[in-house]
């Protein structure tokens, strides 16, 4: 399974790209993932990410596209892939377009998560993550069984440093100015598929699954 999850901060893509991931055993990419997980290590590329994302501005191009081009070419990307949050703009795709021409693969579908601005904040600003092992949560629409304890690793659970509220609206602007042309970008293959994404998780989940099922 080849899949690219498009759309908004907030929008679900790495709710679905995990579980898509799970159940379909194929790596989950993110590349917001692997910025912050740089960072952490105190990497030459996470530490320059850093000023871009810390800010709610997107890392330069040249930077994402030779992390993500190392990561597809890795071992388990043979068995297929869910990227989250790349592409994210127009150089980005035509990129990974080039990059799967060569190595003579396809994406199977593009899925665009529609979601109002409404849930996009109140998504955001409830938004708990595990310190220790990234798990995502919410304070109301998915709550760990123990406030503030994840419930998968017992880690401490925190606000994402970019989900203050004032980073929140320029990741939106930021947003619609670069990533939104993505979709007609991608429209014009005929791979793309929109949803409704202020659904709920599991119903997301099962639209998403028939696509799959209706395309394989
Ligand atoms: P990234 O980490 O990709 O952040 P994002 O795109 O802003 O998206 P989010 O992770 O905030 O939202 P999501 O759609 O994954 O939603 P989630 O499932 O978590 O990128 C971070 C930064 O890194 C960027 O700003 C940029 O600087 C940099 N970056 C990353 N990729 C880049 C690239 N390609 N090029 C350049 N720079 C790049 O859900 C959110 C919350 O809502 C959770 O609490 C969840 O529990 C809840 N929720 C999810 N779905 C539902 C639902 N259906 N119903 C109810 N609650 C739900
Ligand atoms: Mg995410």
């Amino acid at each position: 399974m080849r899949l690219i999850l498009l759309g908004a901060p907030g929008a679900g893509k790495g709710s679905q790209a995990a579980r898509l991931g799970r159940k379909h055993g194929v790596p989950h990419i993110s590349t917001g993932d692997m910025f912050r997980d740089a960072f952490e290590k105190k990497t030459d590329i996470g530490i320059r990410a850093h000023g871009y994302w810390g800010q709610g501005e997107l890392v330069p191009d040249d930077v994402t596209c030779s992390m993500v081009e190392e990561r597809l070419e890795s071992g388990d990307c043979s068995s297929g892939f869910i990227f989250d949050g790349f592409p994210r703009t127009i150089a980005q795709a035509e990129m990974l377009t080039a990059a799967m021409e060569r190595l003579g693969i396809e994406v199977d579908a593009v899925i665009q998560m529609n979601v109002s601005r409404e849930t996009i904040l109140q998504r955001l600003t409830g938004r708990r993550v595990c310190e220790r092992c990234g798990a995502n949560f919410h304070v109301k629409n998915l709550p760990p069984a123990k406030p503030g304890v994840c419930d998968y690793c017992g880690g401490g659970l925190v606000r994402r440093p970019d989900d203050e509220r004032d980073t929140i609206l320029n990741r939106l602007r930021v947003y619609e100015e670069r990533t939104a042309p993505l979709v007609d970008y991608y429209r014009r293959t005929g791979k793309l598929v929109d949803i409704d994404a202020d659904k709920s998780v599991d119903e997301n989940l099962e639209e998403i699954t028939a696509i799959l099922e209706a395309r394989s």
